[in-house]
C-alpha cells in the first residue's frame, strides 16, 4: 500500500491534498516574483511581469497565460486596499508524486499574498550594516528561482551578525551582488556595480538606481567590486523593491565614511521618489 505521513498522521496516497505534491516543495521548482505599490498605485508592474516570463521560461513552465497573473495581481491588490503594499507571487510547476522528470501535462499552482510594507524608515536615515558571504548560487541567477537555500543562509547569517543584508562574493573573490538586493558603490564620481550577467538578478530597483545615479550627476561603471575596493569606497548602497535605495555604513568590520549615508545616496534616494508618483 502506498502511503504517506504527515506529521504524526498515516494518510492513505489517494487523500494526500495536492499542495504537499507540490514540486515547489520537493525542488524548489518554480519562479516567483516581488513587487510593490507606492501610495495605492503598483510600480514598475510591466518589468516586474517581463521579469517572471524571463523566469517561466528559463526553467521551461510553459502554457502559463500572464494577462491571467496580471489580473489576478490586480484583483488581490484591489481586494486588499492596501496602499504601501508588498506583492509576493510564485507560480509552481504542479504537484505531482516526487519525480525529478516532469510530465508536460502538470497544471502549473499559483501562489500570490499580500502584506502591509514598512517604510524602513529607520534604516532610511541611519544606514544599515551588511556582511559578506560566499555565493554558493546556481549559474542562473538571472532566474528568479524558489531555490533560496544560499540567499536563506547568507541572510540568516548576517542577521546573526546584527546586520541587515548580506553580500555574496563569488569564488574568484568578486562581489555580485546582495542575498536579496542590487549592490552599489560611489567611488568619488562614479557609481559602480556588478554588470548584468546570468550570476545577478536584472533587479527593477537596480535599473531606476542607475537612473538615478545618472541624475544625480553620477557616471556609472558596470564593473565587479571586491570586497576590499567596498570597504575603501566613499559611499555604498543596496537597492530592493522592499527597502528601493538604502545606505550601507558598515561593510564588515569596516565604517564606510564617516558611518551615515553619504551625499550621493542621499540624492539617489530624494530622486528616485520621483520615479514612483
Ligand atoms: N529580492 N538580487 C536578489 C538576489 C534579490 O532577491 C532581489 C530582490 C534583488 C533586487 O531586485 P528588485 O530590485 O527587482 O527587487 C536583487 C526580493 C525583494 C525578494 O526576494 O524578496
Amino acid at each position: 500500500m502506498q502511503i504517506v505521513m504527515i506529521q504524526d498522521k498515516i494518510v492513505p496516497f489517494g487523500e494526500v491534498p495536492p499542495v504537499y505534491f507540490d514540486r515547489g516543495m520537493f525542488f524548489g521548482d518554480g519562479v516567483y516574483e516581488v513587487m510593490r505599490s507606492y501610495d495605492g498605485k503598483l510600480f514598475a508592474f510591466d518589468e516586474h511581469m517581463e521579469r517572471f516570463a524571463h523566469s517561466l521560461s528559463g526553467i521551461q513552465i510553459t502554457g502559463v497565460d500572464l494577462d491571467q497573473v496580471r489580473s489576478r495581481v490586480q484583483r488581490a491588490f484591489e481586494a486588499a486596499g492596501i496602499p504601501n503594499a508588498l506583492i509576493y507571487f510564485h507560480i509552481t510547476r504542479g504537484s505531482a508524486p516526487r519525480n525529478r522528470v516532469w510530465s508536460d501535462d502538470l497544471e502549473p499552482n499559483f501562489f500570490l499574498s499580500i502584506s502591509e510594507l514598512n517604510d524602513n524608515g529607520d534604516d532610511k536615515a541611519k544606514g544599515i550594516a551588511v556582511s559578506t558571504f560566499p555565493d554558493w548560487r546556481w549559474k542562473r541567477c538571472d532566474i528568479k528561482s524558489l531555490n533560496l537555500l544560499p540567499n536563506v543562509l547568507a541572510n540568516t547569517d548576517a542577521a546573526r551578525k546584527g546586520c541587515s543584508e548580506a553580500i555574496f562574493v563569488d569564488e574568484a573573490g568578486w562581489i555580485t551582488e546582495g542575498a536579496g538586493s542590487a549592490f552599489f558603490a560611489v567611488r568619488g564620481q562614479t557609481l559602480q556595480t556588478t554588470p548584468l550577467t546570468a550570476n545577478i538578478l536584472p533587479s527593477i530597483t537596480r535599473k531606476y538606481t542607475i537612473k538615478a545615479g545618472r541624475n544625480v550627476g553620477l557616471k556609472v561603471v558596470e564593473e565587479s567590486l571586491t570586497p576590499e575596493l567596498a570597504a575603501s569606497s566613499d559611499e555604498l548602497c543596496v537597492a530592493s523593491t522592499t527597502k528601493d535605495i538604502i545606505a550601507v555604513v558598515k561593510f564588515d568590520d569596516k565604517v564606510i565614511g564617516d558611518g551615515k549615508p553619504g551625499k550621493y545616496t542621499k540624492r539617489m534616494i530624494e530622486e528616485f521618489r520621483l520615479f514612483v508618483v
